[in-house]
């Protein structure tokens, strides 16, 4: 009864110009592995889930991207959205889906873009999540111990009493302001959203009912086209009608049933340039270097990526984003890593 869905519909806007709307940043090999982003997610969620019960959520652009990328799944496991509508209308949709394919279905949802350290342990977490789901009309997520008040990160209040490795959650609070953040961090008994879930198909399919009845009702009009010939033509009539909204924001925040496991593996969402580099080999002097030879002297700590194992020379530079990509040179300060969104839009304006 295992199901996975694998979220890949997002662009990574931070990470250009290697990142782009045409081919995001879970299409690449970010890390250097060989592998790309969505096939590590993959390869990953197939330790839990039989690989035929894997169904990857992206728009209907990246479909070409995702079969050459998994030649190993079907057709059927693609779940194209025509239109850029966040996280809650593609998880709706695609839980109605496999209701109907297995109303015992439990299911993990992941982003297909994250780092992570330790497969087993992440296996185990979500295993323990699944026993716990099954019989039990929860919804869980995977939380992380906070380093610091980052806002770009939903936040788990949970409930101090009690030892079980399943916390029950007061409070989840997606992307608060700093002060909130800072305050969520001193108080001790709060932890990062993975953005990693789990639930039966009854309690998300339940959670959008009470929490979401608009678009509860837009999708469930189409239950009975849903894994027939007729879908496409549903979707492309009516998917751009749903609100755009995360599941955070749409269904987390709002429901009362929210459990979380602690994470015991390592965790990096691989959100911007400084986390990427965070998790690469370094050189002597602490340069992240991808795909590319260099000759640094007087350079530390910055992250250099070519696409095509280009010489680079640098000296007297430190700290920064040095990425060569066929007709674009980006040469950046790490500590502004947050404005490669904002600059994007301004290169767009005058290029
Ligand atoms: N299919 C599909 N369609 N996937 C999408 C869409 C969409 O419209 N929008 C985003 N995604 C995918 C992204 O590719 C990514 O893998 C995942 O969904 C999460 O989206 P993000 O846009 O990266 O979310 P976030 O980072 O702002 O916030 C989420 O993740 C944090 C941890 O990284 C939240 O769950 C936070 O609470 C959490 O802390
Ligand atoms: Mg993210």
């Amino acid at each position: 009864n295992y199901y996975a869905i694998l979220m890949a519909g997002g662009i990574g806007t931070r990470f250009w110009p290697v990142s782009t709307k045409e081919f995001p940043k879970q299409f690449h090999d970010m890390l250097g592995t060989g592998e790309t982003l969505i096939q590590r997610t993959f390869h990953r969620l197939s330790k839990i889930v039989p690989k035929e019960h894997i169904f990857i959520l992206t728009n209907e652009s990246y479909s070409d991207l995702v079969c050459e990328q998994l030649p190993e799944i079907k057709k059927c496991q693609l779940v194209l959205e025509p239109a850029m509508r966040n996280t809650a209308p593609c998880i709706l949709y695609a839980s109605l889906k496999i209701q109907k394919e297995n109303p015992d279905a439990l299911m993990v949802v992941a982003p297909s873009d994250h780092w992570i350290e330790n497969e087993q342990a992440f296996v185990k977490n979500v295993q323990q999540a699944f026993n716990f789901c099954s019989g039990n009309d929860v919804l869980m997520t995977l939380g992380i111990h906070p380093t610091f008040p980052n806002t770009g990160y939903g936040y788990i209040e949970y409930d101090k009493g009690g030892k079980e490795t399943i916390k029950f959650v007061n409070q989840f609070r997606e992307k608060p302001d700093y002060k909130t953040a800072k305050s969520f961090i001193d108080k001790g008994n709060f932890l990062w959203n993975a953005g990693i879930f789990m639930w039966s198909v009854t309690s998300i399919i339940k959670a959008f009912q009470d929490n979401q009845p608009q678009l509860y009702a837009l999708f469930e009009s189409g239950i009975e086209v849903y894994n027939t010939d007729r879908e496409t033509e549903f979707v492309n009539e009516n998917y751009e009608k749903s609100e755009n909204i995360s599941i955070d924001y749409a269904v987390m925040e709002k429901s009362d049933n929210v459990y979380v496991i602690t994470a015991e593996f390592d965790w990096n969402d691989l959100g911007t340039w400084g986390s990427l580099y965070d998790k690469l080999p370094k050189d002597g002097h602490n340069n992240a270097i991808l795909n590319a030879r260099t000759l640094a002297e007087n350079a530390e700590g910055n992250i250099i990526r070519t696409n095509k194992d280009k010489l680079v020379v640098v000296d007297g530079l430190n700290d920064y984003i040095i990425v060569d990509k066929d007709d674009v040179l980006l040469i950046y300060p790490k500590n502004k890593e947050q404005d490669i969104k904002q600059i994007l839009q301004r290169v767009k304006k005058k290029y």
